[in-house]
C-alpha cells in the first residue's frame, strides 16, 4: 500500500469513477461523432442546388454546431478533469503506471483536444461569415482533431484490459516506456477503435434526430424528411457491424477473462454472478429496440417523428453504452491492468513477497505500532472521555490493522454496507468460517471459482487473522460499547 486509501462508504470507489466515466465517455463519443457529422452534413448541403432547402439545412447545422461547442468545451472538459480526479484518488497505483507509460500519449491527446476546442469555436462563430469552402475546411480539421482524441485514448484504455505480452515482458523493469507502441497498439486496440467509432456515429445520428424531431413536419416537410432520413443512416454501421466487432474484440481478450462472461451462464441458476449475462441481454434488447424505433418511427415515417421518439432513442442508446462500459469493466476483473496489477493495486509479481513480509509492512499510511507518539497524535482527535475508551481498544490493534487491510485489498470492489457489501456477503458465517473463506482467497488455488473475479488476499497469517477480526466484527458485531471508541477515533 504505497498510497493512502480514499474510503467512500455505501457507493464504493469504483462507482465514483464509474459515474464520472460513463458521463465523460458519452460526451466525448458524442463529440467525436459530431465532429464527423458536421462537415459531412455541411458538404451534403453545399452540394444541394441553391434554394430554401439548402439554406434550411445550413441553418440547422449552425444550431448543431453550437451544441457541440458547448458539449466539448464545457462538459467534455469538466468531466475529463473529473476522471483524473477520480482515478488519481481511487486507483493511485494504476494511475501512476499509466502516467509512467503514456505521458506522451496524454500530451498528444491534449494537443488534439486543444485543436478540437479551438476549431469548433471557430467553426461555430464563422457560419456565413467566411468563404463556405474555408468554413468546411475548418470543419474537417475539427473532425480530424476530435477523431484523434479517440484514436489516442483508445490505446490507453485498451492497454488496461490487454497490455500485451511484449509490454508485460518488460513490466516492472523500469523500461516499460520503451515498449510504448506495443502497449498502445495492444491486442484489443483495433476492435475497440472500430466499436467506439460505430458508437460515436450512432450517437451523432441520434443527436441529429433529436434536433430534427423538433422541426415542424407540416411547415417544413422537405427539410424534416431529408434530415431525419439522412441522420438515421448514421445508426446503421453501429447495428450492422457491432456484433462482428464484438466477437473480434472478445476473441482478443485472454480466455481467463472471457471466462467471466460464461460465469453468469454457469451460475445463472444459483444467481451468484449473473450480472454480466444480464447486462449482455440488456444490450441486445436495447439495441434491437433502437433498430425498431429508428426504422419504423424515423425512416418510414420521418414527418411524424417527434421529440419523445427521439428522446426514447437517446435513452436507449445511453443505456446500451453504459451497459457496454460496465461490462468492459467487469471483463477486466480481477485486474486493473490485465495480468499485471490487480484491481486493488497489488502487482501480480509482488504477491509472494507480500505474503512473506505482510501487507502493511511497507506502508507509510497505517500505524503499525500503537506506540506513544501514536497515542499523542490521537489526543488531538478525541476527547479525554473517548480516549479512556480508546485505550481499551488500542490494546487490540488487530481490528485496526484488519480495517486497513480491508480498505487496501477489498475496498476497491467492496464496501461494508453499500455496494457489494461484505457485511451481507459474509452474513451467516462465524469467525472460523470467515477465516476459512479468507484463507481460501489467500491460497488462490487454480480451481478456485473466485479467481475469475477476485484477486488473492495477500499477506501473512497475521494479516489473515487481522482481516478476519475486522470483518467478523462487522458481520457479528460486538457490543455497542466496544465499537464506539473505534468509530470516533476514525474521524
Ligand atoms: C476485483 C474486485 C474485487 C476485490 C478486490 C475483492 N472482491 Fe470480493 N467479490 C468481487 C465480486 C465481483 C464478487 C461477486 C459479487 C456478487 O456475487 O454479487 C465478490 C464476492 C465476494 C464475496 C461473496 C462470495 C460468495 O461466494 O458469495 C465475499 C465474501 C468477498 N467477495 C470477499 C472479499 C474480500 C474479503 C476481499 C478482500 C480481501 C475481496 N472480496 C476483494 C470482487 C472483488
Amino acid at each position: 500500500m504505497n498510497y493512502p486509501f480514499w474510503d467512500i462508504p455505501i457507493l464504493g470507489s469504483g462507482w465514483v469513477i464509474g459515474i464520472i466515466a460513463i458521463f465523460h465517455v458519452m460526451i466525448s463519443q458524442f463529440a467525436v461523432g459530431g465532429g464527423l457529422y458536421l462537415p459531412l452534413a455541411e458538404r451534403k448541403a453545399m452540394r444541394m442546388p441553391e434554394g430554401p432547402l439548402r439554406d434550411a439545412w445550413l441553418t440547422q447545422l449552425a444550431v448543431y454546431s453550437k451544441f457541440f461547442l458547448i458539449l466539448t468545451a464545457v462538459f467534455g472538459t469538466v468531466s475529463g478533469v473529473g476522471i483524473w480526479f477520480a482515478i488519481g484518488l481511487t486507483h493511485p497505483e494504476a494511475t501512476s503506471t499509466l502516467i509512467h507509460n503514456f505521458v506522451f500519449g496524454w500530451a498528444m491527446e491534449w494537443v488534439f483536444f486543444l485543436v478540437e476546442l479551438t476549431t469548433i469555436a471557430v467553426y461555430y462563430t464563422t457560419w456565413g461569415k467566411i468563404d463556405p469552402k474555408l468554413h468546411l475546411k475548418v470543419g474537417w480539421v475539427y473532425a480530424g482533431a476530435s477523431a484523434f482524441t479517440l484514436i489516442i485514448i483508445n490505446g490507453i484504455l485498451t492497454f488496461m484490459l490487454t497490455p500485451g505480452d511484449t509490454w508485460l515482458a518488460v513490466a516492472g523493469t523500469g523500461h516499460e516506456a520503451s515498449k510504448f507502441w506495443y502497449a498502445f497498439f495492444n491486442p484489443t486496440y483495433w476492435p475497440s477503435l472500430f466499436l467506439r467509432t460505430c458508437v460515436c456515429c450512432a450517437l451523432a445520428g441520434i443527436w441529429a434526430l433529436i434536433t430534427a424531431s423538433r422541426i415542424d413536419g407540416d411547415k417544413q416537410p422537405e427539410l424534416k424528411t431529408s434530415l431525419v432520413k439522412w441522420s438515421v443512416k448514421w445508426l446503421v454501421p453501429s447495428f450492422v457491424a457491432t456484433p462482428f466487432i464484438l466477437i473480434w474484440y472478445l476473441w482478443m481478450v485472454p480466455a481467463s477473462q472471457r471466462a467471466l462472461l460464461s460465469l453468469g451462464i454457469d451460475t445463472i441458476g444459483s444467481g451468484t454472478f449473473s450480472v454480466i449475462t444480464r447486462i449482455a441481454l440488456l444490450i441486445i434488447i436495447t439495441s434491437a429496440t433502437i433498430v425498431g424505433v429508428a426504422y419504423f418511427l424515423a425512416y418510414r415515417n420521418p414527418r411524424d417523428f417527434n421529440l419523445s421518439h427521439a428522446i426514447a432513442l437517446l435513452l436507449l442508446a445511453l443505456m446500451a453504452t453504459g451497459a457496454g462500459e460496465y461490462s468492459r469493466e467487469m471483463l477486466r476483473k480481477p485486474y486493473v491492468i490485465g495480468r499485471w496489477m490487480f484491481s486493488n493495486g497489488v502487482r501480480v509479481p509482488y504477491v509472494a513477497r507480500i505474503n512473506q513480509e505482510g501487507y502493511l509492512a511497507h506502508s507509510m499510511w497505517v500505524w503499525n505500532d500503537y506506540d506513544e507518539s501514536h497515542a499523542k497524535h490521537l489526543e488531538i482527535l478525541v476527547s479525554p472521555e473517548q480516549e479512556r475508551q480508546w485505550s481499551s481498544y488500542a490494546s487490540q490493534p488487530s481490528y485496526s490493522r484488519g480495517e486497513a487491510i480491508f480498505r487496501g485489498e477489498c475496498g476497491s470492489c467492496h464496501t461494508l454496507n453499500g455496494y457489494r457489501p461484505l457485511a451481507k456477503l459474509l452474513a451467516g458465517r462465524d469467525q472460523a468460517n470467515i477465516r476459512s473463506f479468507i484463507s481460501m482467497l489467500h491460497d488462490y488455488k487454480p480451481d478456485s471459482p473466485y479467481r475469475r473475479f477476485m484477486p488473492p488476499m495477500v499477506g501473512t497469517k497475521q494479516d489473515i487473522d487481522d482481516l478476519t477480526n475486522f470483518l467478523n466484527a462487522q458481520v457479528n458485531p460486538p457490543t455497542p460499547a466496544a465499537q464506539k471508541p473505534m468509530q470516533t477515533a476514525q474521524k
